[in-house]
This record gives structure tokens, C-alpha cells and sequence, in this order.
């Protein structure tokens, strides 16, 4: 029935056209021993990943987010490596400001709220450049990206024959 079906969804920071291209050219430098790079176009930071999601799910979801308190940050994307058992290269922030904490514990609280199951490890701001890395990539010269954090989205996952596209489906700003 339709009120079954759903949505595969995720918060994520959405990396501006400076930013998306400084990751894309890192990432484009990098030997990648047969892992895949992400497509430029899907780079970005999960906040919080939701799974399948019900429209009423969504619904609600975005009403409490509506009233979650609000403020930019700064994000210094000073660090990149490799993780193991996801098997994914990265580039991530070595410092988590406050203000990202707060969004993300507001985030979880909303879906927690609603009987959502999100992931309950500490947070790790990244951007996967890369996935299928069954070793690190030798990384060199790394220069720091800033990148002023304005607003946040709610992504769905579309799986389609060319792959994976994530269409944003709502944002807030952080700014107003
Ligand atoms: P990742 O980049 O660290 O792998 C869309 O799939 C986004 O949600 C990806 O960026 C992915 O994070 C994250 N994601 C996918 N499945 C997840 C899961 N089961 N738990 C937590 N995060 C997940």
C-alpha cells in the first residue's frame, strides 16, 4: 500500500561548488589500487543516516527540524585517511565545532523521537572520496579545506541503473 512505501534518506552538509571542486581535485590525485571514486556531483557529509523512511516519517521529521536551533559553523576538512572495514578513503575535519555537535544531537533527538534507529557512534565529520579501498591510498600533499557551513539537507538515495544519485530534497539554513 502506498503509505508503506519508502524513502531512503539521509541529513547531510552539502559542500558548496568551491569546496565539492578542492575535494574532487584532491580526491582526483589520488592512486586508488581499484577503488571507486565517488562522483563529484554526490560528494557530501552525512549528518545523520535515516534509512527507509515513510512520508509520513519525513513529515514529522522536517516539522521538529524546523524548530531545532540553528547556527553556522566553520569546518576545517584537515584530515583524510582510510577505514578499513567500511572500506572507504576520506577527507574529514580533525576538530568537530560545537555548533556541529549540536545540529547532529538535535538531529538524532528528532528521529529518536519518532522510533528512527540511527547510528550510535560518536560523530566523525567526513566526505567518502572513495569506496571498495581495500588499502590506504598513499596521500601527499594535502592542503586544509575550509568550508563555511551555511545549511544542511535532507538527501534521498535513488539507486538507478547508472548508479546511486542523491537528489536533495529539502534544506534549512543555518543562517536565519
Ligand atoms: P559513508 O559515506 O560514510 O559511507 C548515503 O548512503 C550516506 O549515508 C553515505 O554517505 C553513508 O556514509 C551513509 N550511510 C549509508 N548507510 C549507512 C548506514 N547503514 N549507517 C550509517 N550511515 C550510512
Amino acid at each position: 500500500m502506498a503509505r508503506d512505501v519508502t524513502q531512503r534518506m539521509f541529513f547531510a552538509l552539502w559542500p558548496d561548488q568551491e569546496v565539492r571542486a578542492a575535494i574532487t581535485s584532491f580526491a582526483s590525485a589520488l592512486p586508488l589500487h581499484g577503488a571507486r571514486p565517488i562522483p563529484p556531483q554526490n560528494l557530501h557529509a552525512t549528518l545523520v543516516f535515516l534509512g527507509g523512511i515513510t512520508r509520513e516519517t519525513r513529515h514529522a521529521l522536517e516539522c521538529a527540524v524546523d524548530g531545532l536551533c540553528r547556527r553556522p559553523f566553520a569546518l576545517a576538512l584537515d584530515a583524510h585517511g582510510w577505514w578499513r572495514r567500511p572500506q572507504v578513503l576520506w577527507v574529514g575535519a580533525s576538530t568537530v565545532p560545537p555548533e556541529l555537535v549540536q545540529l547532529v544531537a538535535g538531529l538524532n533527538s528528532a528521529a529518536a523521537e519518532l522510533g528512527l534507529k540511527t547510528d550510535p557512534r560518536p560523530y566523525q565529520p567526513h566526505v567518502t572520496i572513495a569506496r571498495k579501498a581495500r588499502q590506504p591510498a598513499e596521500m601527499s600533499a594535502f592542503q586544509p579545506i575550509a568550508w563555511t557551513v551555511a545549511d544542511f539537507c535532507l538527501v534521498e538515495s535513488v539507486a538507478g541503473a547508472g548508479g546511486v544519485a542523491y537528489c536533495v530534497r529539502r534544506s534549512w539554513s543555518l543562517t536565519t
